[in-house]
């Protein structure tokens, strides 16, 4: 039973759809996803750079085409009940393509079958971001002038 589960796992974990790939940590892709975040956002600080590769408590999923990354989720499980959305971002071409809604709805609903809460943090004025987790479930825990705080409860 515990081998059937594991097959399952990585046929869920690694599905190609046409030349889209779809990932579960691997971290070979760990440099594409710096590259994506460097491109947009400029250059990635020492901080997410650790947790992509060392954080023991890291769930990373990738969207892969022509072997570069142009999705990625990184959460970070903060105890056995919470885990904490740490940054989601397309490649701007690629942008209002459905691509963030996939990467969410399959996190969202593998990681709710071990945490109670899926947390994050979203500044204010990222409208698109906030629309994007509304319609996922997230609501509005607490906020201040230039962050909202956002959880999924299962
Ligand atoms: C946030 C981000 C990941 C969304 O990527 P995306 O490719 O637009 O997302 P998708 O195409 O999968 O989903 C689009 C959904 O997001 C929401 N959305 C995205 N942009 C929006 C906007 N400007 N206004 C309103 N809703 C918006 C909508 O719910 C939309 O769903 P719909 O098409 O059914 O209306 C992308 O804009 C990004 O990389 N932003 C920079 C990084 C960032 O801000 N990350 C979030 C940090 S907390």
């Amino acid at each position: 039973m515990q081998k059937l589960l594991s097959v399952l796992a990585v046929i869920r974990s690694f599905r190609i759809v046409r030349n889209l790939v779809y990932k579960k940590n691997d971290k070979k892709d760990i440099v594409n996803i710096i590259n994506l975040h460097n491109r947009k956002f400029g250059q990635i600080d020492n901080l997410t750079k650790l947790y992509l590769y060392t954080h023991k408590n890291r769930s990373l999923y990738t969207i892969i085409k022509d072997d570069v990354c142009i999705a990625y989720a990184l959460y970070i499980a903060r105890d056995n009940n919470e885990i904490h959305l740490k940054g989601i971002a397309v490649e701007d071409n690629y942008l209002g393509k459905g691509f963030a809604k996939k990467i969410l709805s399959d996190s969202i609903s593998e990681l709710g079958n071990f945490f109670k809460i899926i947390s994050l943090n979203v500044v204010s004025d990222n409208t698109g971001a906030i629309s994007l987790y509304k319609s996922f479930g997230f609501v509005i825990e607490s906020e201040n002038e230039d962050e909202i705080s956002m959880i999924f409860k299962k």
